[in-house]
């Protein structure tokens, strides 16, 4: 079924398929990024799913059928053709999901994590399958704190931590607070020492990500999760160097990562992502512009000097203030995350309800030669997105039902573009 929201947008003449050398060894043929998109499609122990049972179901097998749905000969895992089938355009970039540091600083079952060797090893079948099609991958690495689920920390042995023990008061819509109390695991401050631990989780979850293929990593300082509890003003209670007191001590837990892990990997394969604006999980966000414009400032001007100095980062990610059917409250419609083009010279990375607008697409590949545009819903309909893109062709629909059901219905299986 296509979308009959969106029109076809021209994108000839932008920046959009002039290629991109975004480091020494990742060289973009143009500018459309898979967004990092949890699916849920995991095993027991964090493992991405790579079974291939669906090879043996009449739906697949139909779909296969089709020589429209050129989805080669090869028999894959799960997670590993939906990967191969979004990077055949080659020199895509894919953001590979939300993938959990460690159990301590973790807190779902159904997503996927980085610190095991059946972890690892699941996901070389993925970043494999992306180098194939001569694409890039790069894995984003997360810790949850106080999002995460307190039962499911309690079960393993492990504390709900966050910079302070406040709840998610805003939009609990997990019952976070009531969770933590019924299996008595309390949100608590993380101790200075535990900091460190937050640290080398992160440090060694990249570097499992580069054992299992990956790129690079995305360091995840948005949407509310463990980095941006640190961030935010609100939740971050903190009277010691890692504090509110001012915005170094906000972002020294960051940027001490930041830096740690570019001392070990190099910076060329560090990439970080935020939403400065956006109030999921209960963070500021527009709540109170002026604080987040200062403040990402600050933290964009820290990326700058470490650019100058040879150690900037891959890109900045960063989630656009615009609304969609999943944040009905409208942000404010007159804030924009274009203050960062002031502040770094660098990559910039835009996501978020871009497609739809074919004018805003435009105006945002064009302000200058360094920002690209992550796609989500839409590059989990269209396994060939980027394809439809250059012929200025119709996209397919989502079905957000099949977002997060488990199996391979609505995760390998819309359909290719067919000449008619
Ligand atoms: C996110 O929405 O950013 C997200 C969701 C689930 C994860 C990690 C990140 O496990």
């Amino acid at each position: 079924m296509l979308e009959e929201k969106y029109t076809p947008i021209n994108l000839e003449n932008t920046n959009f398929f002039k290629p991109l050398k975004l480091s020494s060894s990742i060289t973009l043929q143009h500018r459309g990024v898979m967004a990092p998109l949890t699916r849920l499609r995991n095993k027991s122990g964090n493992i991405l799913d790579q079974s291939t049972n669906y090879l043996e179901e009449e739906d697949w097998k139909g779909f296969i059928a089709e020589p429209a749905n050129k989805t080669g000969e090869k028999e894959r895992g799960l997670v590993e053709e939906y990967y191969h089938q979004r990077s055949q355009k080659k020199g895509t970039l894919i953001i590979i999901e939300g993938t959990i540091i460690s159990s301590r600083f973790g807190g779902y079952d159904e997503v996927p994590a980085i610190f095991d060797g059946s972890q690892i090893e699941s996901l070389f079948k993925v970043t494999k399958a992306i180098h194939a099609n001569e694409s890039y991958a790069i894995v984003q690495i997360v810790g949850l704190g106080r999002q995460a689920d307190p039962s499911i920390l309690k079960r393993d042995g492990f504390s709900f931590v966050s910079s302070s023990a406040n709840y998610v008061a805003k939009n609990d819509i997990r019952n976070l607070k009531q969770k933590a109390l019924e299996s008595e695991n309390p949100l608590r401050a993380l101790t200075h020492e535990e900091i460190e631990d937050v640290k080398t989780d992160f440090i060694k979850a990249a570097k499992n990500s580069l054992k299992a293929g990956a790129d690079g990593v995305e360091i995840h300082c948005a949407n509310g999760y463990l980095l941006n509890q640190f961030l935010d003003k609100k939740v971050n209670q903190r009277s010691d160097e890692y504090g509110t007191q001012s915005f170094e001590n906000r972002s020294r837990l960051f940027l001490e990562i930041y830096d740690e892990l570019a001392a070990e990997i190099g910076s060329e394969k560090i990439a970080v992502r935020f939403s400065p604006f956006n109030t999921m999980g209960d963070m500021t966000g527009y709540e109170d512009n002026s604080d987040t414009i200062a403040f990402y400032s600050y933290l964009y001007e820290q990326f700058e000097k470490r650019r100058l100095n040879g150690s900037g980062p891959l890109y900045i990610s960063l989630i656009e203030p615009r609304t969609d059917e999943m944040d009905v409250e409208a942000q404010e419609p007159d804030v924009s995350n274009d203050f960062i083009f002031d502040k770094f010279n660098g990559n910039v990375i835009k996501a978020g309800n871009i497609l739809l607008d074919g004018a805003y697409t435009k105006k945002t590949i064009s302000q200058n030669d360094r920002t690209l545009i992550a796609f989500g819903r839409y590059f989990i309909s269209n396994p060939d997105l980027i394809e439809r893109l250059q012929n200025s062709l119709p996209i397919n629909k989502y079905d957000r039902d099949t977002f997060y059901t488990r199996d391979h219905r609505g995760y390998i299986d819309y359909p290719y573009y067919k000449q008619k």
